[in-house]
């Protein structure tokens, strides 16, 4: 688990692959609880004024992780907000073990196949899966990263549990820890 797990919860880190359902789970659940909700790629692009695409193919995916991990630390110290995160920003060592007291990190988990077919059509700001055989990219990347999103204190099933369902199950959560502090 990682280190900013205890309640009350202040802000949720959406985590997982791309087409995951963090952004939409995001947007009910920032409704429910009616707090900000707040996309990681789109502050980036508003920050720099390029698309995601556009940033990878301009100035490399170094550059783009760069830019993800200052803006992660800014989005990180709100308050009473819903942060969906880029499938990237979280697979990467450490990320979720460090994060600030009152954070509550939720891995959404999804297959491959259900992750590309809820990518296609927005593949514009996904240029890590416009590759030939996308399964098999979104494959080998999951099984990369699973280590790490796997740091993260909750997971649901955004396979078979619909947006709904999930957004009121971490709702659930967030009043359960503030009932629990007083
Ligand atoms: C990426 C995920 C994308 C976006 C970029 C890289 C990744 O965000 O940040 O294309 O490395 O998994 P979403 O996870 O919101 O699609």
């Amino acid at each position: 688990m990682g280190s900013g797990d205890r309640g009350p919860f202040r802000r949720v880190l959406l985590v997982g692959f791309m087409g995951s359902g963090k952004s939409s789970v995001g947007r009910a659940l920032a409704d429910l609880l009616q707090w900000e909700f707040v996309d990681f790629d789109e502050a980036i692009v508003e920050e720099v004024g390029l698309s995601i695409s556009e940033i990878f193919r301009v100035h490399g995916e170094g550059r783009f992780r760069d830019l993800e991990a200052v803006v992660g630390a800014q989005l990180l110290s709100r308050n009473e907000v819903v942060l969906a995160v880029g499938g990237g920003w979280a697979a990467q060592s450490g990320r979720l073990k460090d994060l600030p007291a009152g954070t509550l990190s939720v891995w959404l988990q999804v297959s491959p196949e259900t992750a590309v077919r809820r990518n296609r059509g927005s593949l514009v700001g996904r240029p890590l899966l416009d590759t030939p055989d996308p399964v098999r990219t979104a494959t080998r990347l999951m099984r990369a990263r699973e280590v790490h999103y796997r740091a993260a204190a909750l997971f649901l099933d955004s396979e078979s549990e619909g947006i709904e369902a999930l957004a009121k199950g971490i709702a659930a959560r967030i009043k359960g820890s503030e009932a629990e502090s007083g």
